[in-house]
This record gives structure tokens, sequence and C-alpha cells, in this order.
């Protein structure tokens, strides 16, 4: 299947790599949890489109989220979630994965949880490649306990390399802790 981002995406090769591993992460466990068309649609569409801007320059993401403060790479999710309610996109599940994929969102239901899961255990990345597979493979029996460990996890991962946490972050934290 070929990837369908939208005419206005800005990604590297590498980046369309990344997504498409992304969509069949959640493709796999839309299957095994035997999900509802909609709601498996929804889970595509937040991981197909959520890094569409991932590569766009920091003018234009400023230009369209109107952040001037923020740091420049929490801004393509919010930047992507914009455009596609521009043209028409409605689904609230799919636009609010896409705007706080990057630092998490305490009031997400699935499809936000999902996509923030799957971009992070999807098998290309190159670190802790066993315990993000044993994680992943635990996604569908397992879904909210996993969802904890994913976002301690991305906690740890930041803390460990100096990077400061986002108030989203902290508040998912405390709120599902
Ligand atoms: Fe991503």
């Amino acid at each position: 299947m070929t990837l369908q981002l939208p005419v206005w995406a800005v990604v590297t090769p590498k980046r369309r790599e990344h997504i498409a591993r992304v969509v069949h992460v959640l493709e796999q466990w839309s299957v095994a949890m035997e999900l509802d068309i909609d709601e498996a649609l929804a889970w595509r569409d937040a991981g197909r489109w959520h890094d569409a801007l991932r590569d766009e320059g920091e003018y234009a993401l400023r230009m369209i989220t109107g952040e001037l403060d923020r740091p420049v790479g929490m801004l393509h999710g919010p930047a992507a979630a914009s455009r596609l309610a521009i043209e028409g996109e409605s689904r609230h599940p799919v636009l609010e994965a896409i705007r706080w994929h990057t630092v998490g969102c305490a009031a997400w239901q699935r499809t936000g949880r999902a996509l923030y899961m799957a971009d992070f255990l999807e098998p290309g990345r190159p670190f802790l490649q066993t315990e993000r597979a044993l994680l992943a493979a635990r996604v569908p029996t397992a879904f909210d306990a996993v969802f904890r460990d994913v976002v301690r996890l991305r906690i740890e991962w930041a803390l460990r390399s100096g990077k400061g946490l986002a108030h989203e972050t902290v508040r998912l934290w405390n709120d599902i802790r």
C-alpha cells in the first residue's frame, strides 16, 4: 500500500518510512483488538498524518500555529492538526491525537493513546529494541498498562537526555500513575 499523505506534507524519505511503520503497528493492533471500522480508520489516519509537517521549517510552523515561545520540536503536531481541521477533518479523537502526540494529553481516549504508543514502539527506532517489542506485543491485551509504561519510559528518556517536560506531559503522568 502506498502511504497517502496530504499534498501539503513536508517529510523526508526516512520520515515517510517511520510513518509507514507507525501505521503498520496501529493496523496490527486494530486487527488484534477487533476494533470497529470507524475506530480502526481513526487510528490509521492519526498515524498517517501525525508527522505530516515534521520536516517543515520553523518559520512556517510558527506561522501556522501562532506559537512563538514553545520549542520548535513541539509544533509539528499542532500545525498538522490545524491544517487538517481547515481542510474539513472533524474527528476530534484524530485531531487531538495528532495535536498532542509529541507531549501526550491527559484527556485522550484510545486513538491518542494508540498513536502515542505506536510512535514510540514502532520497530525502526534504534534504542531499547527488545523492551519496546515486548511492550508493543502486549498492547492488544493490556492497552492501558502499556500506555502507562510508555509514558513513563518516554519521560525517563527525556530526563536522561537533559530535556525538559511539557506541562501537558506532567499532567498526563499525574493523571495515570
Ligand atoms: Fe512519529
